[in-house]
């Protein structure tokens, strides 16, 4: 079986079967991450490049281990150590490294349609690793992973997102892809972190009382307070939103059931998230870092086949 896309630019833009492929081919390749030996012949001839224009911690280093595994040549390129700093644009930045014979590009932009743009211009397999407030794609793909690892399915599971919906790329990129799916999911947070209409728009349900979204839901994703992409005052402090919408521990103990509890990282403890809570026996966060390797180890090897 195939891709039905050239790119991985959104799950917007990608198909149901898609999706099952990507998670189905991750799971073979988590099998692969266990062995004594982790490493497959399968990319040997191709090169890729990781061109990261914004910060990242898990994304950036699970692509070059993904890459790594796949036995690919890897190039790391970061915009504080390039020419980008003395005025060259995106799209000469990267016509300059594929004319070195690079075959795919995962990219990072805080420029939303920034991976969407390249797309267009150049003839290489481009990755989305996150584009400003659009859509985050293999996050997305990890937490289904990560879902269905612990709960069988994602068909019928309720999935609440919870926190800053409004710049959270996270957000988007998930609830295409739960709708998708076939899963239920709520969106959860102060009303100024929550898009108007995103209700009937996204068709996702939508809750102002965290208590309540977490009554509701089988697993919450608890999204971090994006305050860099924030430009106007849209809650009073850390320390109310804490208070309002932190998950904590005697919140969770008084739901009467468990629910498991998922970040994508970077983590702001004691904002939306306390620690004891983060550190939990209900979380999952640590597998969700683990299962990227795996999915984007999938994502790249399905891509691959499609390169003509
Ligand atoms: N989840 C995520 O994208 O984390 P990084 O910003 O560290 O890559």
């Amino acid at each position: 079986m195939q891709l039905s896309t050239k790119h991985l630019l959104g799950i917007k833009d990608i198909s149901r079967e898609d999706i099952s492929l990507i998670l189905s081919t991750a799971r073979q390749f988590k099998e692969v991450l266990q062995r004594p030996v982790k490493k497959v012949p399968s990319l040997r001839e191709v090169t890729i490049v990781n061109l990261f224009y914004e910060n990242s911690t898990r994304t950036r280093i699970s692509f070059e281990l993904a890459e790594k595994r796949l036995s690919a040549d890897t190039i790391n390129f970061s915009t504080s150590a390039s020419s980008v700093s003395k005025g060259e644009t995106l799209l000469d930045t990267v016509n300059n490294i594929l004319s070195m014979k690079v075959d795919m590009v995962v990219m990072r932009h805080s420029a939303s349609g920034a991976p969407h743009f390249l797309a267009k211009h150049i003839p290489a397999a481009i990755v989305n690793a996150g584009d400003g407030i659009n859509e985050h794609p293999t996050q997305a793909l990890l937490d289904a992973f990560s879902i269905e690892e612990k709960l069988g399915s994602l068909a019928g599971k309720k999935v609440a997102l919870i926190g800053d919906i409004m710049h959270s790329r996270v957000a988007l990129s998930n609830i295409h892809l739960l709708n998708k799916m076939g899963a239920e999911v709520m969106v959860a947070g102060p009303p100024t972190l929550i898009p108007k209409y995103i209700g009937e728009a996204l068709n996702v349900k939508v809750e102002y009382d965290l208590k309540k979204a977490l009554q509701w839901c089988d697993v919450a994703n608890v999204l971090r307070i994006q305050l860099e992409r924030q430009n106007q005052v849209l809650f009073s402090s850390l320390r109310e939103y804490n208070l309002a919408y932190g998950v904590s521990r005697k919140m969770l103990d008084s739901l009467g059931k468990e629910i498991i509890i998922m970040h994508p990282g970077p983590i702001n403890r004691g904002v939306e998230i306390d620690s004891d809570v983060a550190d939990g026996h209900q979380s999952i966060i640590l597998q969700q870092v683990e299962n990227g390797v795996a999915v984007r180890m999938a994502v790249l090897y399905l891509l691959a086949g499609k390169r003509e």
